[in-house]
């Protein structure tokens, strides 16, 4: 970290009202006896006290993807971005700006919104009928005494911004902590790889929400690798992988030569292909990769379910992805990408809510929109049931952290950055 990150940390964390203590001490144990290229320990996955940490630390830190412009198209349109008990209204004003509020009444405390979506011209708080605009502003607060200041009373703000579509929300930002700007690596790679589907032109054709029974990071950790997937997920390699599916077929898809022929052919068509480095050093990766023979989208059979986006002209059995830590992670094929949004609600539960997102030019009935959810709501399913059933095991005492394997590079880097997080806030070693 550089000095002054250091200096903007120490900030942020009296910022934050975050206290030393018993609970510091005991993390800061924790995290510096953490075996490097293992999973992490018990209590990261069950303690309700690493779990407020890690909201400090981690995700007050981070720029969060909170949903897609789509989702607010016209004036006083909005949504609830809901994470970690904190709900947040993002909200187009009438000049088209996009605000990120804080979902909290500056009299005493009442959200001033409950309903998950809509248009509005202002919130106005069910407790005492204070009303603010879309700005957050306080512009009604009936029989308050003389010299009661509106403008010291308006909704608390978060920074936010918009990069290829995706809202990002600061949520740290609302309490005195001065955001680190996304890097220019970040922006250059998420415009370079999600650049070509247009992502800022598409519409979300469908959402799915996943209660899932299970700390953030277990959900985390199961999505960044595929080692899973031959046991887990037969549809999901019989799409990946063709015929030769489970390990075997794994095994094809990743030979070099398999693998070379593909690139030579998307390139031929002037499509990306690569990956960008992974590394605890930044919460983000992207890359473009072939899907598997035979398959020309991540569907049933690999048939295209949507037109092709942005400027795809022809399909190349290449699928996008991008990784935003913590929350944040988008794949798309050539026809339709996927927002994954990662949504700690508790120590041990966690929303991991789907968009789908599509060309605006898509129209897609019922059965259409069933055949593009098809491949990633079957495979979520089968996650949420190995996630819940992996923390059901990680709870149990006899519970010891296993090493990571070579297919779980993905799951063993984040889990080096999330620690790295967790460290610097706290001053303690990382392993
Ligand atoms: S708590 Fe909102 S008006 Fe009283
Ligand atoms: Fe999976």
């Amino acid at each position: 970290m550089s000095g002054t990150a250091a200096r903007n940390g120490s900030h942020a964390a009296s910022a934050l009202g975050i206290q030393a203590g018993d609970d510091a001490a005991m993390l800061a144990g924790l995290v510096s006896r953490q075996r490097g290229g293992y999973c992490l320990e018990r209590a990261f996955y069950t303690s309700p006290a690493i779990y407020q940490r890690e909201i400090e630390a981690v995700l007050l830190r981070q720029w969060l993807l909170a949903g897609h412009i789509s989702s607010v198209p016209r004036a006083g349109d909005y949504f609830l971005f809901e994470i970690a008990g904190e709900s947040i209204i993002v909200a187009r004003t009438a000049g088209g700006e996009l605000n990120a509020l804080v979902n909290v009444c500056r009299h005493r405390g009442a959200p001033v919104c409950s309903k998950s979506a809509g248009n509005a011209r202002s919130f106005v708080c069910p407790y005492h009928a204070w009303r603010f605009d879309l700005e957050g502003a306080l512009v009604r607060a009936p029989s308050m005494p003389a010299g009661f200041e509106p403008g010291e009373h308006g909704l608390k703000r978060c920074p936010v911004q918009v990069v290829e579509g995706l809202i990002l929300v600061h949520l740290g930002g609302a309490l005195g902590c001065e955001p680190e700007p996304l890097s220019s690596e970040i922006l250059r790679d998420l415009s370079t790889f999600l650049g070509p589907h247009d992502l800022a032109s598409a519409v979300v054709a469908a959402r799915r929400r996943f209660a899932i029974a299970a700390n953030w990071k277990i959900v985390l950790e199961n999505f960044l690798e595929c080692y899973h997937c031959g046991p887990v997920h037969p549809e999901y390699c019989a799409v990946m992988y063709g015929k030769r599916s489970g390990p075997e077929g794994a095994a094809v898809q990743h030979d070099p030569a398999w693998k070379r022929a593909w690139a030579e052919r998307a390139q031929e068509l002037g499509h990306l292909t690569g990956d960008t480095p992974l590394s605890a050093d930044t919460p983000h990766c992207c890359s473009r990769r072939p899907i598997g023979r035979g398959s020309l989208t991540q569907s049933r059979g690999g048939e295209p379910v949507a037109p092709l986006m942005g400027t795809y002209r022809a399909y190349d059995s290449g699928i996008t992805q991008a990784q935003l830590l913590p929350t944040g992670y988008v794949i798309a094929p050539c026809d339709y990408a996927v927002l994954y949004q990662f949504l700690p609600t508790g120590p041990l539960t966690t929303d991991l809510i789907l968009s789908w997102l599509v060309a605006p030019t898509a129209r897609l009935d019922d059965d259409g929109i069933a055949r593009l959810t098809w491949f990633w709501q079957t495979t979520i399913e089968q996650d949420q049931a190995i996630i819940e059933s992996t923390q059901r095991g990680v709870s149990s005492r006899f519970f010891e952290p296993g090493p990571y394997g070579e297919r779980e590079t993905g799951s063993a880097t984040f889990t080096a950055w999330y620690l790295r997080q967790m460290a610097a806030e706290k001053g303690a070693k990382s392993a």
